[in-house]
């Protein structure tokens, strides 16, 4: 078997989202879009991942270092260490063509298969990457390419074939004549060459398109011209083409993810009454039997056990873990907090940065007053503790197993200290 590598593009510019932050590091269900082109590469085997960055570079090598946290924010974005990554700079954004060729000085000595990617095609799947590798290693090719038929094609690279099928190279859509653009099979960018045979081809690429830039989209036909066998296998889902240019792509494309999310959790014993009005990002866990009530909204790592009741209007944040049996109604916000079997919080809630012990009850209107201007602090509270409704917990603070506060009650450590450690009904009188 042929030793294979990936690379992925990741240099651009990206004019069309308007940002100044790199296009592959903007979100896709909580997670950056070139996370999970680098999930399916580890997915499908690779040996090393070569990824092409330029623009806004160290913003995207941070972005998958776990000892790195955003300054501005109490979240830490916990992308996995990348030891299987070799950075490759592109200083100036020639083209896609050029980008690859940046990769030469690191593989001008590799002899095996490379995988070709774009960092802004997140919906990418790891079944079409393997008929990828199984038509190109079986066909024997120099070069396979996997293609999708869109209803609308506008904005992707057009496949011309000859009246054989067989392919003969790209158009870009920029390039291409009125004939051309009606067209509907596009180029998704799911490329694997033959090593050798793609550089020697890179060499020969000339900008010579309405963008004057260098494509890599023109080593097709320049392969096919040195009597390489090249195929272009339709392979390609609709939905799974869609590469990111601009924030409406962005968005359709979080939902197609949002789609799947949900359908997998589904599959798991997963109940979500309403998807369309569900969010729940790609890093949360879910339990068997737990319910998911409308419109609520689960951001970062968030894990929940089995047999919870979630909403509706719940909005749970990174760092949340629910064991199992919790019940959570509405308006009720969790955030980096662990709430053990059975704690019931069902109104207009805030636990943050807390530790909720089993069976506790937290009433109506209750909060954790974690954050006291300059410090966030951590509220403990033990089993089967009682916390009447509109309570006030002023972090720091711990809560004895079985302490009972009663209704209205602003608590402190102080004031706990005061009862001997343990809050009873006459702490709040
Ligand atoms: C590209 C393809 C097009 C295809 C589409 C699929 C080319 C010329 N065109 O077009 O056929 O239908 O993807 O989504 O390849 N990049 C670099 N360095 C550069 C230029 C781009 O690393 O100098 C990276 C970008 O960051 C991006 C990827 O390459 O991740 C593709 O570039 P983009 O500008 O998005 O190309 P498209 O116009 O989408
Ligand atoms: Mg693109």
């Amino acid at each position: 078997m042929a030793e294979r590598v990936a690379i992925i593009l990741a240099a651009g510019v990206s004019k069309r989202m308007n940002t100044q932050m790199a296009k592959v590091l903007h979100e896709v269900c909580g997670r950056p879009m070139l996370a999970y082109v680098l999930d399916a590469c580890r997915e499908i085997g690779v040996s090393k991942i070569y990824v092409v960055v330029g623009f806004s570079a160290e913003q995207v090598k941070g972005r998958f270092d776990p000892h790195r946290f955003a300054s501005n924010s109490a979240e830490p974005q916990t992308e996995a260490v990348a030891e299987d990554i070799v950075w490759v700079q592109q200083d100036e954004q020639l083209g896609t063509a050029h980008a690859v060729l940046c990769c030469k000085e690191y593989l001008k000595d590799f002899d095996g298969e490379m995988l070709v990617l774009c960092g802004d095609g997140p919906l990418i799947q790891v079944e079409t990457l393997k008929t990828l590798i199984e038509k190109h290693e079986s066909g024997q090719s120099a070069a396979t390419l996997a293609t999708a038929i869109l209803e609308d094609p506008s904005g992707y690279g057009r496949i011309i074939r000859d009246a054989y099928g067989n392919m003969q190279g790209i158009v870009e859509d920029s390039d291409c004549t009125p004939g051309q653009l009606a067209i509907k099979e596009i180029n998704p960018s799911y490329y694997l060459f033959n090593s050798k045979v793609l550089f020697e081809a890179l060499e020969n690429v000339k900008p010579d398109n309405v963008k004057k830039e260098y494509y890599l989209t023109d080593v097709l036909s320049g392969i096919i011209g040195t009597g390489h066998k090249v195929l272009a296998i339709t392979a390609v889902q609709p939905e799974e083409a869609v590469g990111i240019n601009s924030r409406a792509q962005l968005s359709a494309a979080s939902k197609i993810m949002q789609r799947r999310i949900q359908r997998e959790l589904m599959e798991h014993g997963v109940t979500i009454v309403d998807p369309a009005n569900t969010w729940i990002d790609a890093r949360a866990q879910i339990g068997q039997d737990t319910v998911i009530e409308p419109f609520t909204y689960i951001h970062g790592e968030v894990k929940i056990g089995h047999d919870c009741r979630i909403g509706p209007f719940a909005y749970l944040r990174h760092g949340t873990v629910l064991k199992n049996d919790v019940v959570l109604g509405v308006y009720t916000e969790v955030k980096n907090s662990t709430l053990a079997d059975g704690v019931r919080a069902r109104h207009h809630s805030y636990i943050g940065d807390a530790t909720v012990g089993e069976n506790v009850n937290i009433g109506a209107g209750s909060i954790t007053a974690n954050f006291d201007g300059q410090n966030i602090s951590r509220t403990n509270i033990g089993n089967n503790c009682y916390i009447g409704s509109g309570t006030v917990l002023i972090a720091p603070l711990e809560l004895q197993d079985g302490s009972h506060i009663n209704a209205g009650t602003v608590v402190s450590q102080k004031s706990v200290n005061e009862l001997g450690g343990k809050a009873e009904r006459d702490v709040s009188k």
